[in-house]
């Protein structure tokens, strides 16, 4: 898990670029003017993408345009992991699930790998192109194990396929997420064996409506 601390490198100021301010201020208009505050968590986020992480002149911006404490954006944004609060690589965010399914299908052997291509976790890499982290479940633990990689999930791992996907970072290519074997979603490896006949989904299945007992017509 990363430092939830804020990077002792900052920079001098923060601004929001206009279609920043412009989704930022959309998201404030979900809320009465009154509670806009609650709009910090997107906001937050906007700054990330705008940025590739969160300094401390970016907090003070938010908390001005939400009129509320800088303390309260600092809560919340060291609270809440997905955001970074030091620079991460401008090539690649890899944040590679250590919990136990992911654990027990690879993850060390895929951790491994990350500290000897990347060097040690959570911090950026020689060239400045990647930062790798362990994170806590990712909720994909059907297709474990797995990593995050800037927005994407990237399924059945095998230090070879993850050495490939970085590789491919690294030269400025973007590797398509989902499964490194080819799975669907999360069907069994091989395909899957329930549920397959297609006329399942085509709706010739479907009754008409007349047979259904007490079904009305759509008005
Ligand atoms: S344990 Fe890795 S995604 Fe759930």
């Amino acid at each position: 898990m990363s430092s939830r601390r804020l990077s002792p490198d900052q920079p001098q100021s923060f601004a929001f670029q206009p279609e920043t301010l412009e989704k930022a201020q959309w998201w404030m208009t979900k809320y009465p003017p009154e509670r806009k505050q609650s709009a910090v968590i997107p906001v937050l986020w906007l700054v990330q993408k705008q940025e590739g992480w969160i300094s401390e002149p970016a907090l003070r911006a938010v908390a001005d345009l939400l009129e509320m404490a800088v303390m309260r954006v600092l809560e919340v944004a060291t609270f809440y992991t997905m955001f970074q609060l030091e620079p991460v690589g401008k090539a690649a965010l890899i944040q590679v699930c250590g919990t136990t399914p992911c654990m027990l299908r690879g993850a060390t052997e895929l951790i491994a790998l990350c500290e000897a291509e990347l060097g040690p976790r959570d911090h950026l890499s020689g060239d400045g192109l990647f930062t790798w982290q362990e994170v806590e479940c990712l909720g994909a633990c059907c297709n474990a194990p797995m990593a995050q990689i800037n927005d994407y999930y990237y399924e059945d791992l095998t230090p070879e396929s993850l050495k490939a996907i970085i590789d491919a970072f690294r030269n400025g290519e973007t590797p398509a997420p989902g499964s490194a074997i080819g799975r669907r979603s999360s069907e069994p490896a091989g395909g899957a064996l329930t549920l397959t006949d297609p006329s399942l989904y085509d709706g010739s299945r479907a009754l008409p409506i007349t047979a259904i007992p007490n079904a009305k017509e759509p008005a």
